[in-house]
């Protein structure tokens, strides 16, 4: 499971608009695992495959509520509004502070293909609207209202 390069804003990989999964097999499969090596190496909360140069629709996320692959997810509903700090492993060194919604509840296959449906809050619901927006082509820093330089003591 190796580690794979988190490539960083200005690469244009990060602005296309990624395809659909089709075929869930082994090429997939170790895509996922070298994510999951990468975000925990990282320690982020969330990766999505154009981030490792890919441009499919496939995000890891790895908090409190556990460890999802979702592949091809899409948002089927959300609710409320939270105003918070974000920050992104292909924008380093900075933060920013993004309106996400509170609630989001979404679909997506794991890497069997199987369809499940997932309801967030908070933090999970503003990582899902983060994630699933990098297969749009879209960074956080489009949507902030400020973008920060992080202070020195954190700064990456
Ligand atoms: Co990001």
């Amino acid at each position: 499971m190796p580690y794979r390069y988190v490539v960083q804003i200005g690469d244009e990989v990060l602005r296309k608009k990624s395809e659909e999964v089709k075929k869930f097999d082994s090429e997939l499969w170790a895509l996922l695992d070298d994510m999951k090596e990468t975000v925990r190496a990282e320690d982020g909360a969330g990766l999505a495959a154009p981030q490792v140069g890919v441009n499919l629709r496939v995000v890891v996320i790895d908090l409190e509520e556990g460890f999802f692959e979702m592949v091809n997810p899409k948002i089927l509903s959300f609710k409320g509004e939270q105003r918070g700090e974000e920050g992104c492993l292909s924008v380093k060194g900075k933060h920013g502070v993004v309106t996400r919604p509170n609630k989001v509840k979404a679909e997506y296959r794991d890497r069997h293909g199987k369809k499940h449906t997932v309801t967030g809050t908070g933090l999970f619901a503003r990582c899902m609207c983060h994630e699933f927006d990098h297969l749009d082509g879209v960074l956080y820093v489009d949507r902030a209202e400020v973008v920060y330089d992080n202070a020195p003591q954190e700064a990456q």
